[in-house]
């Protein structure tokens, strides 16, 4: 039976996961640890089977007694506890929801239902360390990936409307007291129905440029606005999260000797788990929409293809409609004016499933294939 340790399990990634596994009966036929930064000797989680007391996440020792680890701790502890675990010996799979090893050769990006075959070359190489993907980069080949698998892209762009758990759980707090205080500051007068909406709008924009607006976390207002910058700044003035989109993509794809260009713009909103995506995307030939729509659709079971009118769009193509599901719709899809080989399309998804835990499972599964 596999000896699987699980560090960070308690975080938002890392309980999305536990509850995944969960669901799905994963920790049967495993014999699990947890580790813990903070609380080690204390009794382990309730996940149906039967848990040894709480390890220290640090020990080196105890980890290498482990077939697999998973971790959702985080980048800081990867880059503490990785390199240590690694010239001890320890030859176990590392699967691991952090970008710290990402672009590493030794480390393989998992995606399972798009590159399941880089996976399998991978591991029949010997590979034993395994990263999840960024979460708009995995939700992005989740929607395109049949259009991917036909090489039908010569390039794309992709705009994103990230939501505040990208950011983490104190992020999502802070997006709903940022949406409490705007409310609260013209609470009168929207009681009024006869109300100045100007003035409504005066307050709030005072409001939110308030030294009392709290922005901790974000350092701006995000309620009621966005913020056009997530991560740090590259030389070449991208974002680093922008710069993930192409070199993780093309990672995914084995495709990085005959790279697709994948750049844009990634931009917070208001949203609370689900990212979106709104697509520019260059074909390689004017293939016929219906062509591209089936491509779409038939590639994985949980991608959707939302028809391009307002009404299906407006109930299935948002944050709130696929949040804390597996879906993937996709959806205006349509040529654009600069001609027949220009497809728009926008996608939404929740970013703790695909977008974190959901590859990590799967890849502990396919370890137990
Ligand atoms: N970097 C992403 C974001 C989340 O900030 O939304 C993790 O992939």
């Amino acid at each position: 039976m596999l000896k699987v340790g699980f560090v960070g399990w308690r975080g938002m990634v890392g309980s999305v996961l536990m509850q995944r596994m969960q669901e799905d009966g994963d920790f049967n036929g495993i014999e699990p640890v947890f580790f813990t930064t903070s609380q080690v000797g204390q009794p382990g989680p309730d996940v149906g089977v039967d848990v040894p007391a709480l390890k220290d996440a640090f020990a080196i020792d105890e980890l290498k007694a482990l077939d697999v680890i998973i971790t959702c701790q985080g980048g800081d502890y990867t880059g503490e506890v990785y390199a240590k675990l690694r010239k001890s010996g320890w030859q176990g799979y590392w699967i691991d929801a952090a970008s710290t090893l990402r672009m590493e050769d030794e480390a393989t990006i998992v995606l399972d239902p798009v590159n399941r075959k880089v996976i399998d070359d991978q591991l029949a190489k010997g590979a034993k360390t395994f990263v999840g993907g960024n979460c708009t980069v995995s939700l992005m080949l989740m929607g395109l990936g049949g259009l991917f698998e036909a090489d039908m892209i010569e390039w794309m762009t992709s705009m994103t409307y990230q939501a505040a758990s990208g950011s983490g759980a104190k992020h999502m707090r802070e997006l709903l007291n940022q949406m409490g205080a705007l409310r609260d500051s013209v609470g009168n007068e929207l009681a009024d129905p006869s109300s100045a909406i100007l003035d409504i709008d005066r307050k709030v924009t005072a409001a939110m440029r308030s030294s009392e607006f709290p922005t901790d976390n974000f350092a701006a207002p995000l309620a009621g606005s966005l913020l056009p910058w997530i991560d740090t700044k590259l030389e070449n003035g991208q974002s680093r999260e922008e710069w993930k989109a192409g070199v993780e993509s093309n990672k995914i794809l084995g495709l990085r000797d005959n790279p697709v260009p994948i750049d844009g713009l990634c931009v917070r909103v208001g949203a609370m788990r689900s990212h979106s995506q709104a697509f520019t995307i260059k074909l390689r030939q004017d293939v016929p929409l219906d062509e591209i729509e089936d491509r779409i659709a038939s590639h994985n079971e949980w991608v959707k293809v939302i028809a391009n009118d307002k009404d299906a769009t407006i109930k299935g193509l948002t944050p709130s409609a696929v949040t804390g599901t597996l879906d993937v719709p996709v959806g205006r899809l349509r040529k654009l004016a600069m001609g027949g080989e220009y497809l728009s399309a926008f996608t939404a998804g929740d970013q703790l499933l695909w977008g974190a835990a959901e590859p990590l499972k799967r890849m502990l599964k396919i370890l137990r294939e």
